[in-house]
C-alpha cells in the first residue's frame, strides 16, 4: 500500500521544491541536469566506464587546489621559490593543498592515460564517436602541457633544469623548433619572462582550453551516448541489421551502408 504523507509533510516538501521550481520555469537548467544523470546507459557497463569521471574529478581537484595555490604564490624568480616554501611550511593545511595539487598531477595524467586506454581497447573510438576521440587528443595534449609549464613554478634546481630540457627539446623541431624555443623562453635566457608566459599559460590558458573542450567532450557522450563493451552484441564497429530503438544518448547511430531508417523516424503508408 502506498504511504500516505502527512499534510505538514506535503508543505515541507513543497517549501524545498520552491527555489528548484523558480529556476526550472525560468531557465530548464533542472530538467537538463535529470536528463544528464537519469539517461540510459547499456546495461554491460562496467568499472572501467568510470575512468572518464575519475579524470574528470581528478582535472575537478587540480582546479580547485590550483586557485587555492595562486591566492598564495608570487610568480617572480625573486619570490617564487620563498612562496612555495611559505605555502607549504607556514600556512595553515598549505602543505596538503601543495601535496593534493602536485601529487593530483600525476594521478591526472596516469587517469587520463588509463581512460584513453579503455576508449581504445573498447573500440569506442568507432563510428560515430570519432570526433569524441579528436577532442580527447588535444585534451591529453593540453593536460601534458598543464604538467609541463606547472614543473617551472617552484623555480627550483629540479625545476629549472628540467625546463632547460624541455625548451632545448622543444628547441630540435624542424623549422619550427627554435622560435617555439624563443617563445617559451621570452627572450634567449630562462628567467624572468619565461615563469611570467609557464604562469600565464599554466593557470589561464591551459585551463581555459581544457574546461572548453571537456565541456564539448562530455557533450558528446551525452549526445552519443556510451559503449558498451567489446563482448557485447551491441559493442561498437558490429554490422547490425536494426537499430536499437531505445536510444542512449540523443541519437541513434544507424547502421551504415544498408540505408535502413530507425523504426521511429519510419512513415507508415
Ligand atoms: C581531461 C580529460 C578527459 C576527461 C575529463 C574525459 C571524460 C570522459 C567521460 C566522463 C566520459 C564518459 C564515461 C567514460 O566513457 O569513461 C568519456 C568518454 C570518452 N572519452 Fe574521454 N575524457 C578525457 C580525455 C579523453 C582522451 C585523452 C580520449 C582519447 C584520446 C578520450 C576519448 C573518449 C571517448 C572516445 C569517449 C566515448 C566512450 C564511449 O562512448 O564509451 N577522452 N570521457
Amino acid at each position: 500500500m502506498p504511504r500516505v504523507k502527512s499534510k505538514r509533510r506535503q508543505q515541507l516538501e513543497q517549501a524545498a521544491l520552491l527555489p528548484v521550481d523558480w529556476l526550472e520555469e525560468r531557465s530548464g537548467l533542472v530538467g537538463g541536469v535529470k536528463y544528464f544523470l537519469f539517461r540510459k546507459v547499456p546495461h554491460d557497463t562496467n568499472w572501467f566506464h568510470t575512468l572518464g569521471s575519475a579524470t574528470l574529478t581528478a582535472f575537478i581537484v587540480q582546479a580547485v587546489t590550483g586557485v587555492i595555490l595562486a591566492f598564495y604564490y608570487k610568480p617572480s624568480p625573486d619570490e617564487a621559490y620563498a612562496s612555495i616554501q611559505e605555502i607549504t611550511n607556514e600556512l595553515t593545511l598549505g602543505w596538503l593543498v601543495r601535496g593534493m595539487h602536485r601529487w593530483g598531477a600525476s594521478v591526472f595524467i596516469i587517469l587520463l592515460f588509463l581512460h584513453m586506454g579503455r576508449v581504445f581497447l573498447f573500440g569506442a573510438y568507432k563510428y560515430p564517436r570519432e570526433l569524441n576521440w579528436l577532442l580527447g587528443v588535444g585534451l591529453l595534449v593540453l593536460a601534458m602541457l598543464e604538467g609541463f609549464t606547472g614543473y617551472l613554478l617552484p623555480w627550483d634546481q629540479t625545476a629549472y633544469w628540467a625546463t632547460v630540457v624541455g625548451i632545448n627539446l622543444n628547441a630540435t623541431a624542424p623549422i619550427a623548433g627554435p622560435f617555439i624555443a624563443d617563445f617559451l623562453r621570452g627572450g634567449t635566457e630562462i628567467g624572468e619572462n619565461t615563469l611570467t608566459i609557464f604562469y600565464s599559460m599554466h593557470m589561464l590558458l591551459i585551463p581555459g582550453g581544457l574546461i572548453a573542450l571537456i565541456g564539448l567532450h562530455l557533450y558528446l557522450v551525452v549526445r552519443l551516448g556510451v559503449t558498451s563493451p567489446p563482448w557485447s552484441k551491441d559493442a561498437p564497429g558490429l554490422e547490425r541489421e536494426e537499430v536499437v530503438t531505445a536510444p542512449r544518448g540523443l541519437v541513434e547511430p544507424r547502421p551504415r551502408g544498408n540505408g535502413a531508417v530507425p523504426e521511429r523516424d519510419r512513415v507508415s503508408p
